[in-house]
């Protein structure tokens, strides 16, 4: 985790929120390289998931919602997870934590049954703080992941019915635009809607560095169906998404799915993926797949007075639809693809650390330098295969250093292809050297074909 975090840092991926003013604990920025890569994660998911398929749909839904909103889906009530505070330090646990810590699986427990099992570990003299090591712990209480906003006129008064949220989850929205989505685009079930955007959770502990933050991005799809099609229908997404993994270039021994046997009331199946991450030492959860029955449209018909039937005109039915969700956190995911990516490896000789990151997700496609920077032709020439690269790929220049330090700075960023401009190029018309990141092999390819060349390697 060390050289993953200190990879982001130096070479501008992602920084510490508010770093100058001592940080904002759970809050990360992400630098050039950092939004570049998010992006490319971000779009291979949308291509997947909306224009590859003619049954999904896009949406861009505003992060407050109204109050009442909250209520009907039971965030208020219910979005908590149990704390532990250590009276020597401070430190603040997640009690599931700890008891997972030792052994003891208390996903979706209740407070009682944490209590219980903490009081076994404290009269085993077994129970100690995570970061002082003091025995000296509270007893486990909820605690509301909910982020309050002050949204509003600053005169009115922020009672509990009109508290205005941050949404901590995506899907929210979806349901919200579910009517509209059907009364726009009149889509007959089974149908889905998809989108990214922030979310915003008051984590207890946010320490893993990007994998559990409070503000961070969701991907998430909603499918809307009829009941009779739920077990074939979760059994298709599952594999969807299982072969998105794939194809994005996760090894798939380092995937599993992981069955969840504690349920929410409403939800019939959730499987969750996880991925084997090496920066935390072990299999964590990257996305969650859950079949929520008919429970959020319910929810929200019954508490906005607004009829979310939908009318088969086969059956001549008016029904509510059940639904599948998959949700993924994008800033978890940019973690795996990085932990994956990371390397440390020997090129003719020569230790390098190098980011092996599928060329789709790759920030930088092309580097283009010169093979001398002191030599004004040979930078000018570079310069002006650049500026064409740039008009089709996501394409940087750099004669800063030796040639030898430019590509271990290409490598270090996961840039598939650096192409240099040398003296044959200049004097004999032959063209530009191109280097591939993961052999280091080097080809000559004509200036004329150079676009052509790259496409095929970059598509
Ligand atoms: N709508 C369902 C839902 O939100 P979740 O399991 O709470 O389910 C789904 O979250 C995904 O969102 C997780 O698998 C994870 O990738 C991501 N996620 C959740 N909380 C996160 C956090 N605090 N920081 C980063 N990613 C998070």
């Amino acid at each position: 985790m060390e050289a993953l975090i200190a990879l982001c840092k130096r070479r501008g991926f992602i920084f510490q929120g508010s770093e100058i003013y001592g940080g904002l604990p759970g809050t990360y920025d992400y630098g050039h390289y950092g939004t570049l890569l998010k992006d490319n994660i971000r779009a291979s998911w949308l291509k997947h998931m909306v224009q590859l398929r003619e049954d999904v749909y896009g949406l861009d839904s505003a992060i407050f919602a109204h109050p009442k909103m909250w209520v009907a889906s039971g965030h208020v009530g219910n979005f908590d997870d149990p704390q532990v505070d250590c009276k020597n330090c401070n430190n603040r646990m997640r009690a599931d934590h700890l008891l997972e810590s030792f052994g003891i699986n208390a996903d979706k427990a209740s407070i009682e049954f944490i209590n219980e099992e903490l009081d076994k570990l404290r009269a085993a003299k077994k129970l100690k703080c995570t970061n002082c090591g003091s025995s000296d712990l509270t007893q486990a209480k909820k605690f509301s992941l909910m982020v309050k906003s002050n949204l509003g006129s600053p005169t009115d008064a922020l009672s509990e019915e009109n508290v205005v949220y941050l949404r901590p989850e995506t899907c929210g929205g979806i349901y919200l635009d579910y009517k509209n989505t059907l009364d726009s685009l009149h889509p007959k079930l089974p149908f889905g809607i998809a989108q990214v955007g922030k979310a915003f959770r008051n984590e207890i502990a946010a320490r893993q560095f990007v994998f559990r933050t409070r503000e961070f991005e969701q991907m998430e799809m909603q499918y809307f169906h009829d009941k009779k099609d739920t077990d074939r229908l979760y059994e298709e997404w599952r594999e969807v998404r299982w072969n998105w993994y794939l194809e994005m270039g996760i090894d798939p021994s380092a995937l599993r799915w992981y069955k969840h046997e504690k349920l929410a009331h409403y939800a019939s199946k959730a499987y969750d993926i996880e991925y084997n991450f090496k920066s935390l030492g072990g299999f964590k959860e990257v996305e969650g797949f859950h079949a929520r029955g008919d429970w959020d449209l319910s929810q929200h018909s019954k508490f906005s007075g607004v009829d979310l039937t939908y009318f088969d005109e086969e059956t001549k039915q008016h029904f509510i639809p059940h639904i599948l969700e998959t949700s993924a956190g994008l800033n978890r995911l940019m973690l795996m693809f990085l932990d994956a990516a990371l390397v440390e490896d020997e090129l003719n000789g020569e230790k390098r650390t190098v980011l092996k990151l599928p060329v789709q997700l790759a920030p930088i496609k092309v580097a283009v330098f010169p093979l001398l920077k002191n030599k004004p032709q040979l930078v000018g020439k570079a310069h002006e295969v650049y500026k064409l690269l740039r008009t089709k790929f996501v394409t940087e220049f750099d004669d800063n250093g030796n040639i030898g330090k430019c590509y271990r700075r290409q490598d270090e960023i996961g840039t598939p292809l650096c192409v240099t401009v040398d003296f044959e190029t200049l004097e004999q018309g032959t063209g530009v050297t191109v280097r591939d990141r993961d052999s280091g092999a080097q080809e000559r390819v004509s200036e004329a074909e150079l676009i052509s060349y790259l496409q095929g390697k970059i598509g």
